[in-house]
């Protein structure tokens, strides 16, 4: 029996079962297996959710990118690395083979040596969906440098905000980014963020639109001429276990994005072990995860988890519109992908448009379907399941966090019997408990609470860039020796988890995390707004919307109204992103509040959601009358 590879049900809780009561046995043997070590640790895991402070393989030492690619080369060389398929189905898609990836790497880890970036130091991927964005991310690793990845759909606020919160130095960028038909001016985003950015000597430009655009004179130069003049070979820096790889921003209940840390030994085991299971993925086999690297599911299901395990991994720059709604399906066919991972929104677009775009192409490659990033309903998943996978690709439904690194609670395919909308079972390793208000576990089947995990797996996030006190607070403060997801979840009768949805107040609209507060700051920046609050509620293609309740200044009163809430979307896709953006604005004369002066998010909820039958206990309200109010012009 391989530890590694889980073929069956049997297997699955035999394996299962060795790694709850021995931990750090089991781990000790996959990392030993599977990996190349420069030296072996001294101990597989310390830990203490108290402080918390999580070490694994401690005293190990390691470089990453040697796992991901320097270990292939021998028996890998001329496999493909990378897909890459273009926006424009008409530009030619390339194949990165393991030796030119590993060159590419090392090229574009010599330019940054050769700009001062010295391990430890952090620099700032903005990049598109392009080979470079891998190549950059695996650059830094093989330097030791911290890579911080920023999405490229953030606003120049939200950039600039991420670049000063952990000091980088360097950021990589490209002239602009092709979106479908439209193209976008990345450099000039960029510009504006370093307005506020005093610490950042140089930006490094790859160029793919060919816009014309500002270059800085001594801090902007573009990255193909230094590449081409560089060494195309770089000796991997010697890390620590436990040395961050990288700072991932994720948003929170409240205040600004938290850096989540994560370091390399624990991830890089955690990632390659749920790649090769929850994908079952064989040698030669055409792997495409649909995310963007921007996100955590990038980061671990198209570069670290594939490249770890030898595997082909496709990368699309474009959208799944354009040219038109069958693209994913028409990439499916041309590369004959075989295992696709997606996120509910995309499905629940697709869904809405005729079948034909489906239908079309041949799907016969493909032999399992993933989705990530919100709860997939019932309605979605049967779509995705018969139209997609023709009833004969299992369907993982896979629970995870930026903070987890990994996944978490999914079905391994054609070993776990899948149900429509369930995660199902916890991943080897993981240990989920079901809280209720009065932090008591709650025991058995059949029940319902907020989600935590009892022990560490070794890619948890270790800590908040520069704020340990927020990352114990967020997550090990709510129930003791406990990390806590921030979401709900029920256990079925045989022990399935389905997750039910944040209990917080970050709201997920197609997939993306989003923290009420920023978004209300940006809100509250246009002069007319006195005050804001917005909510999330159920919508059919992205999960949740956001509906926003403003109150208007007097001199704002005799504004006209439709203006005013393209102004204030204006202020947020400035501040934040499009993706942030209100589906709904209401004006109001007041917001319910507590007597200590907490907004009532629940009621704002409830009316937004059009479920106004029972409110709940509205008696702690400072200002009862304000609600029915609301509810009377709510849109
Ligand atoms: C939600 C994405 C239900 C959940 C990898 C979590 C899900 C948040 C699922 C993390 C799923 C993710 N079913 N909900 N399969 N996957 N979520 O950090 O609320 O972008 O806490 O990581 O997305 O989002 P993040």
């Amino acid at each position: 029996m391989s530890n590694y590879h889980i073929k069956h049900l049997e297997e699955y809780y035999q394996v299962y079962r060795k790694s709850v009561r021995n931990p750090e046995a089991f781990w000790e043997e996959i990392a030993e297996e599977h990996f190349v070590w420069r030296k072996r640790w001294d101990n597989v895991l310390s830990w203490d959710f108290k402080k918390p402070e999580i070490k694994w393989f401690e005293g190990a030492k390691l470089n990453i990118t040697e796992n991901c690619l320097d270990r292939h080369l021998p028996t890998r060389g001329d496999k493909t690395a990378i897909i890459f398929e273009p926006n424009n189905p008409d530009e030619e898609a390339q194949h990165i083979t393991y030796r030119q990836l590993h060159e590419r790497v090392c090229r574009m880890a010599n330019v940054l040596l050769d700009h001062g970036v010295k391990k430890g130091d952090r620099v700032c991927i903005y990049l598109p969906m392009i080979p470079e964005l891998s190549v950059a991310l695996l650059a830094c690793a093989r330097i030791g440098a911290i890579h911080s990845v920023v999405f490229a759909g953030f606003s120049s606020h939200a950039l600039g905000t991420r670049i000063n919160d952990s000091d980088c130095k360097v950021v990589l960028t490209s002239d602009g980014s092709f979106r479908g038909n439209k193209s976008i001016d990345l450099k000039g985003i960029v510009d504006k963020a370093l307005e506020g950015c005093p610490g950042v000597a140089n930006v490094l430009v790859v160029k793919r639109t060919g816009s014309d655009i500002h270059m800085e004179p001594v801090r902007d130069k573009w990255l193909q001429p230094l590449l081409d003049e560089a060494y195309a070979d770089c000796v991997a820096e010697v890390m620590d276990a436990e040395d961050p790889l990288f700072i991932l921003y994720t948003s929170g209940s409240t205040g600004t994005p938290k850096g989540m840390v994560h370091t390399t030994a624990g991830y890089m085991v955690y990632t390659a072990y749920t790649f090769k299971n929850v994908f079952q993925y064989k040698e030669n086999d055409v792997y495409w995860c649909t995310a963007d690297i921007g996100w955590i599911t990038g980061h671990s299901y198209i570069v670290y988890g594939p490249l770890a395990n030898g595997a082909t991994t496709l990368m699309f720059e474009g959208v799944p519109s354009y040219p038109d709604f069958g693209r994913f399906w028409e990439v499916v066919q041309k590369h004959k992908v075989n295992q696709f991972y997606t996120a509910p929104t995309a499905i629940r677009a697709l869904a809405k448009e005729n079948l034909e775009y489906v239908e079309k192409y041949d799907l016969s490659s493909l032999r399992v379907l993933g989705s990530v990033g919100e709860p997939i309903n019932e309605e979605a998943w049967h779509w995705y399941n018969n139209n997609v996978g023709k009833k004969n690709s299992p369907l993982v439904d896979t629970w995870w966090q930026t903070e987890t690194g990994g996944i978490m609670i999914a079905p391994i395919p054609y070993v776990t019997p899948t149900t429509p909308t369930y995660a199902t079972l916890p991943f080897i390793g993981i240990q989920p408990a079901l809280m209720d208000e009065n932090a008591k576990e709650i025991k058995g089947n059949q029940v319902e609470g907020r989600l935590c995990i009892k022990f560490p797996w070794p890619s948890i996030a270790r800590t908040i860039w520069g704020n340990h006190d927020r990352y114990r607070d967020t997550y090990f403060s709510a129930y003791e020796d406990m990390y806590f997801t921030g979401d709900g979840a029920l256990r079925d009768a045989v022990g399935y988890y389905r997750i039910t949805g944040r209990v917080d107040d970050v709201i997920i609209v197609s997939g993306h995390n989003l923290g009420t507060a920023p978004i209300e700051d940006a809100i509250n920046e246009h002069p007319a707004v006195a005050e804001s609050a917005i909510v999330g509620f159920p919508h059919d293609v992205k999960g949740n919307a956001l509906y926003g309740y403003v109150i208007l200044k007097e001199t704002g009163e005799s504004r006209d109204r439709d203006n005013l809430r393209k102004e204030i979307n204006q202020q947020i896709t400035e501040h934040v992103g499009p993706i942030a953006k209100l589906e709904k604005i209401q004006f109001v004369s007041g917001l319910p509040k507590t007597r200590s002066g907490k907004i009532m998010r629940r009621i704002l909820r409830k009316i937004a959601s059009n479920d106004t039958s029972n409110l709940g206990d509205t008696s702690t309200l400072l200002n009862p009358e304000i609600v029915q109010e609301i509810m009377d012009n709510s849109l």
